[in-house]
């Protein structure tokens, strides 16, 4: 060790221990898609009906984690990432600890993606693309922010002034112009449960 930094990961009591504890799978569900494209209200519907289920759910959302955690981060690409870097440790934490996160960031590009999936790992990383086109986004603009980007009030928007990646592969895409959003929420609960059941025989 040249840093002098000594982890105890292995001394803490396992994941598997946990999960079994929690009758659930630890994963991570991450939310991906533009400003105003209904991340924050499709985690938390998410996030309730799980809770119905019986699921020990935690959302970490772009707006929360930026007024604590990551306070001193901005938006230029380098802050990005970095934001997207501690996310992804923080919900690797609690994943290990079997709670499955909904986390729901823009999380633009393919590479700041890419990233979280190599911190939390391939098989735990649901990634979820909340496919809205950037003009229903913009109509909406809920916090009146692409108002402002437009007139140059706030540089490096996404989708007006900073790239958005689409995902090449994501676990689901909702096509969010469905205006029945209990059954948007339905049919990504479906593709959800199988990966969070709790199968006892998972390490026989
Ligand atoms: S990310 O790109 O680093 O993943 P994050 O999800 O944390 O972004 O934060 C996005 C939220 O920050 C938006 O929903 C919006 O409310 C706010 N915001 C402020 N400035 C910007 C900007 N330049 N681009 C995008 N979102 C911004």
């Amino acid at each position: 060790m040249t840093n002098h930094i000594y982890t105890t990961f292995d001394k803490i009591k396992d994941r598997n221990a946990k999960e079994i504890y929690l009758k659930q799978r630890g994963k991570v569900i991450w939310f991906t898609g533009l400003s105003g494209s209904g991340k924050t209200t499709l985690a938390s519907m998410l996030e309730k009906r799980l809770f119905e289920f019986n699921y020990f759910c935690q959302i970490l959302d772009g707006d929360n984690v930026r007024s604590g955690i990551n306070k001193n981060l901005k938006f230029t690409e380098e802050d990005r990432l970095e934001n997207i870097r501690r996310i992804a440790e923080v919900s690797k934490l609690f994943m290990n600890c079997g709670i499955i996160l909904i986390c729901s960031f823009i999380s633009p590009t393919n590479e700041m993606r890419q990233m979280a999936k190599n911190i939390i790992g391939e098989d735990d990383f649901l990634e979820v693309f909340i496919n809205t086109p950037l003009e229903v986004c913009e109509q909406r603009d809920p916090k009146g922010l692409y108002k402002k980007a437009r007139a140059g009030e706030i540089k490096n928007f996404t989708g007006i002034s900073a790239p958005f990646e689409n995902p090449e592969n994501p676990f689901v895409e909702i096509k969010n112009t469905n205006p029945d959003i209990d059954e948007t929420v339905r049919k990504m609960l479906m593709q959800i449960l199988p990966e969070i059941r709790f199968d006892p025989t998972h390490n026989l």
